[in-house]
């Protein structure tokens, strides 16, 4: 793969729903359409590049980490700087709201999984990531 090629992969409730208290909204939910979405998020991910900041990255469980690279994105770094590094990988950029306001632009696929989660939250998903233009430099 000779560019890097720029992804996101995440789970929405009903009206898009994406956080609560720093967790997922639904977390602990046992229920198979959570269970399996957080199974479907690690085996796609896998010996890819995962980045976030620094919330969303502190809440990645440790076995996460041996089997992809996963580093935490700050508002200091430059999105073209941070993109340079990771050249020939597929990157994911797993959010929270004010990365996907910056990164939307670059992301070529958005892999967005509606949950049957009807219930608060303080984080949502904006449909308008996914048209979002690339600036002209
Ligand atoms: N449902 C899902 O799929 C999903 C996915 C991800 C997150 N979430 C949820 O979202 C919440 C966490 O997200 P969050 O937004 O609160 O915190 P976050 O994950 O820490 O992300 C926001 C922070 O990223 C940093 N950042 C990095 N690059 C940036 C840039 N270019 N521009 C602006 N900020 C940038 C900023 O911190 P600095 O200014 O300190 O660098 C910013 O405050 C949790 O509830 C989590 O569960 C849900």
């Amino acid at each position: 793969m000779s560019h890097t090629v720029v992804r996101c992969i995440c789970a929405i409730g009903q009206s898009g729903q994406l956080g609560l208290n720093g967790h997922l909204p639904w977390e602990g939910n046992p229920g198979r359409p959570f269970v399996e979405d957080v199974a479907r998020f690690f085996e796609i991910t896998k010996g890819h590049v995962l980045l976030a900041g620094p919330k969303t990255i502190g809440s990645v469980p440790k076995f996460a980490f041996e089997d992809r690279t996963i580093d935490v994105i700050r508002s200091s770094m430059r999105p073209e700087d941070v993109l340079k590094k990771y050249h020939g990988r597929v990157v994911f950029i797993g959010g929270g709201p004010p990365v996907w306001d910056v990164y939307a632009p670059f992301i070529e696929h958005w892999d967005v999984t509606k949950l049957p989660y009807d219930g608060p939250a303080d984080r949502w998903f904006k449909p308008e990531w996914m048209v979002a233009a690339k600036k002209k430099p």
